[in-house]
């Protein structure tokens, strides 16, 4: 079994590329299967999610073709819609966008159920009450089925904010007949990234960034070229690794607003924090002191920050308290931490980690994406040598994680091989 090691105790210094972010490509590329001509794709990440989310639409005979590394022309106009069952469907959480793209567009889909990060049962109700509103019929058996002769506007009350269900909702309703009001909406920088994509193609979404999106059916949707946004939650990671290893590291190609939650609390922890245009620099020269977190939808604090900052509140002093509002169980990963040395007590969706002086490197699992960059993190500070397993999930959602950190002054390195790192054909996938 392949492992990612960190020997630790290296400060980390420079400046870190952010990537295009992954949960908005993940909803951008099943949506360009709306359009009716060519759709070009700038910023999307070199990641496993991705590769897996164009081999579906492969199977779907879309034609994929990178035209640089992290560019993509989607050619869907012979898409063939027929169910999609692969496993690739059920690797992913994102593969339920393609029931609200092929549902959308063609007035049917069949999805398999989707898979993803294993840390908690996550449920899809909502989306598919929604598919229901605007008039499809949906059935959950083998696969999910929904179908319709006539997608027509509806308002939707949404019982809990959701990423998902708001963007697939987005989805099957620009094309449908008439309005669509989406109540209590996400307001996630990724929900108004998919609906300024879909507004580039010529649909009619307004109010995404709120908690009241409207969406204005249209006939039909152009082809268009669009540029995803930056990784909010890489960048969060590399500005969390650098105040755990206590160094000075710029993270660029970002947009600060979106990461106003993240800057204020390493802020109150006591980092140094500079805001430019584009970039911000995070540095330690101080003592840091113990935080106060409660995760929370967008504007608040996000979920997929809080397990790296769990590793790095362990070495922090004081007691900080972290409380999980969005994931039922979210903190399966802490018995790693605990492993290495950390002091942190679970009661339901509140973890107390007490500071301690250090962690020890040992071999511990990556259990889910983010929890695997927590580990990544962790031994980016521990003593001695880190032995990270079952990384596959890291490679899911950070592009190239271990280059970017030893550019940094990273000691890490990796004994495997199956790093996503798709090879550019013209054409295809290799
Ligand atoms: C997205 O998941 C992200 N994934 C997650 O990121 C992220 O943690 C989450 O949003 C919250 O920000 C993608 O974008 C692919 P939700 P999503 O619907 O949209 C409950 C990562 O690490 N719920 O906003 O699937 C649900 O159980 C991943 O990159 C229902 O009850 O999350 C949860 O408690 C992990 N019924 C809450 O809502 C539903 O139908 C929020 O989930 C849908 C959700």
């Amino acid at each position: 079994m392949s492992h990612i090691y960190i020997r630790g105790g290296h400060p980390l210094h420079g400046d870190v590329e952010i990537s295009g972010m992954k949960n908005a490509a993940l909803a951008i590329i099943p949506a360009a299967l709306l359009a009716d001509d060519v759709v070009v794709l700038e910023n999307v990440p070199h990641i496993a999610d991705i590769t897996n989310m164009i081999q579906i639409l492969q199977d779907l005979k879309v034609r994929i073709t990178y035209l640089d590394e992290h560019t993509i022309r989607i050619d869907s106009r012979g898409l063939q819609n027929q169910a999609l069952a692969s496993e690739a469907v059920h690797k992913m959480r994102a593969s339920y966008y393609l029931i609200g793209a092929l549902l959308g567009r063609y007035g049917k889909a069949a999805v398999g159920y989707p898979g993803g990060c294993n840390f908690v049962q996550r449920p899809i109700d909502l989306h598919l009450k929604g598919f229901e509103a605007l008039g499809a019929k949906v059935e959950v058996g083998d696969l999910i089925y929904a179908e319709t002769d006539h997608l027509h506007g509806a308002n939707i009350f949404l019982d809990i904010v959701s990423v998902g269900a708001t963007i697939n909702i987005m989805l099957a309703a620009v094309l449908a007949d008439g309005e669509t009001v989406i109540n209590n909406a996400a307001k996630e920088p990724h929900v108004v990234d998919t609906a300024n994509f879909l507004n580039s193609m010529g649909g009619r979404v307004s109010g995404a960034g709120t908690d009241r999106i409207v969406i204005r059916g249209v006939k039909s949707l152009h082809g268009a070229n669009y540029q995803i946004i930056p990784d909010q939650i890489e960048a969060g990671t590399y500005m969390t690794a650098a105040v755990i290893t206590k160094g000075d590291v710029t993270v660029r190609n970002i947009i600060p607003k979106h990461m106003s939650a993240i800057t204020a609390k390493l802020v109150d922890l006591g980092a140094t924090i500079q805001e430019f245009d584009d970039a911000i620099r995070v540095s330690v020269h101080g003592p840091l002191s113990e935080l106060m977190i409660k995760t929370a939808p967008y504007p608040g604090f996000p979920t997929d920050m809080q397990p790296v900052f769990v590793a790095m509140l362990s070495l922090v002093p004081g007691s900080s308290i972290v409380t999980e509002n969005v994931w039922d169980n979210r903190f399966s990963y802490v018995n790693q931490l605990v492993k290495m040395g950390a002091d942190i007590h679970l009661d339901g969706r509140i973890a107390v980690i007490k500071g301690v002086e250090k962690l020890t490197g040992c071999e511990i699992e990556a259990t889910d994406l983010r929890a695997g960059a927590a580990m990544v993190l962790a031994g980016l500070a521990a003593d001695g040598v880190t032995a990270v397993d079952n990384v596959k999930y890291i490679f899911r959602g950070y592009e190239s994680m271990i280059e970017k950190l030893r550019v940094l002054g990273a000691d890490i390195w990796y004994d495997g091989d199956e790093q996503n790192q798709p090879v550019v054909v013209e054409g295809k996938i290799g």
